[in-house]
């Protein structure tokens, strides 16, 4: 059976990760994703004024899973903007509440740590937090202005971040971390503390730390191997998985899925590094966290052995030393070993 994907490409190197990412699934499982592209983007913006359609949400509503480039081009069009038009209202649309984001380092990859190996999964809160958007500005422009950004945090939302980091912890080493910062935010960390609590109680087989988000950040640098299920806010996640990606060699190799784990609505999957416009013309962009993501949508889509014969070649691909040293290799070069690689195993 083949699967329905929308390809949002969006800006600067979007497009072209994306496309080797197609190669690869092309050449893993002919004719197994049936791909329709949206060029939805800063471009789009500029021509139509929005980055999607109005009716964006509902054309991507009927496809099995969304795959994502970038989104941004600042000097085009407020990053406040573009990421408001398209990438955020896609993930509040579809309750995509799980961020999920990898981090280990792959073989032959000598993150700056030096470190022979850790693996980290941090599932990031994806629909509310300090990035639900309410709040406003008043006497905008004068010396009594005042901006306020409110952060929500609801009891369904994070009971179903926490409880969805509770099984993906059961799936691993069943040890996982919660990221707060309940020392100083004394209402809604101290409500994830508690909520964290209840649902330990219906876990006793995972074992439960509580950090501190400036405590964990540390912790990931000097020890990131005692780390296996991390979970945090919006703001937090996002903030640590960036970490994550600088500790596992780059955001060249930051993979994401956006999921709805209730299956509702389409997830997205999309590499973390974003639209990179410094190098967007320079052909170096790393294909690998968009081809890492692409293993995380086959995996969603319950295709288990394509994902794991196309991760087995990126590994093959970076133990060869191929796509492991920034700007080094060429997008083309990296995609065309792992094509390679692919036949080796087929
Ligand atoms: C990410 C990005 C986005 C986020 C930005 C571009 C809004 O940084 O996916 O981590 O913070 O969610
Ligand atoms: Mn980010």
């Amino acid at each position: 059976m083949s699967h329905r994907i929308a390809l949002i490409p969006g800006d600067g190197v979007g497009a072209a990760v994306v496309e080797a990412a197609m190669a690869v699934a092309d050449k893993a499982a002919p004719g197994l994703l049936r791909t329709e592209t949206f060029g939805w983007s800063c471009d789009h913006y500029l021509q139509t004024g929005r980055m999607m359609p109005e009716d964006g949400i509902e054309r991507l509503r009927g496809f099995d899973a969304i795959f994502l480039g970038a989104v941004g081009w600042p000097e085009k069009v407020p990053d406040s903007v573009s990421l408001h038009g398209l990438l955020l209202p896609i993930r509040k649309a579809f309750v995509q509440y799980a961020n999920i984001r990898p981090h280990r380092l792959l073989p032959g990859v000598e993150g700056p740590l030096k470190k022979t190996g850790f693996d980290i999964l941090c599932i990031r809160e994806n629909t509310e937090g300090e990035y639900a958007g309410a709040g406003g500005r008043v006497h905008q422009g004068t010396g009594d202005e005042v901006a306020v950004e409110t952060a929500i945090f609801t009891r369904a939302g994070v009971e179903r971040i926490l409880r969805f980091a509770f099984e993906q912890a059961i799936g691993r080493r069943r040890k996982l971390a919660s990221v707060t910062k309940s020392n100083a935010q004394k209402h809604s960390m101290v409500f994830w503390d508690e909520v964290t609590r209840e649902l330990a109680a219906q876990y006793p087989d995972v074992e439960v730390s509580h950090y501190h988000v400036d405590a964990i950040a540390a912790r990931m640098v000097m020890a990131p191997e005692t780390l296996d299920v991390v979970v945090a806010s919006n703001l937090f996640g996002d903030i640590l998985t960036d970490l994550g990606a600088a500790i596992q060699g780059g955001l060249g190799f930051a993979a994401s899925a956006n999921i709805d784990p209730t299956r509702q609505g389409p997830s997205m999957f999309e590499p973390v590094h974003g639209s990179a416009p410094d190098i967007a013309h320079l052909g170096i962009a790393n294909p690998i966290a968009a081809i890492w993501s692409l293993c995380m949508m086959l995996e969603h889509l319950g295709e288990r052995e394509v994902a794991s014969r196309i991760m087995a070649a990126v590994e093959a691909t970076t133990a060869n030393g191929k796509g492991t040293v920034p700007g080094r290799d060429t997008t083309h070069q990296i995609t065309a070993a792992i094509l390679a690689a692919l036949g080796n195993t087929a």
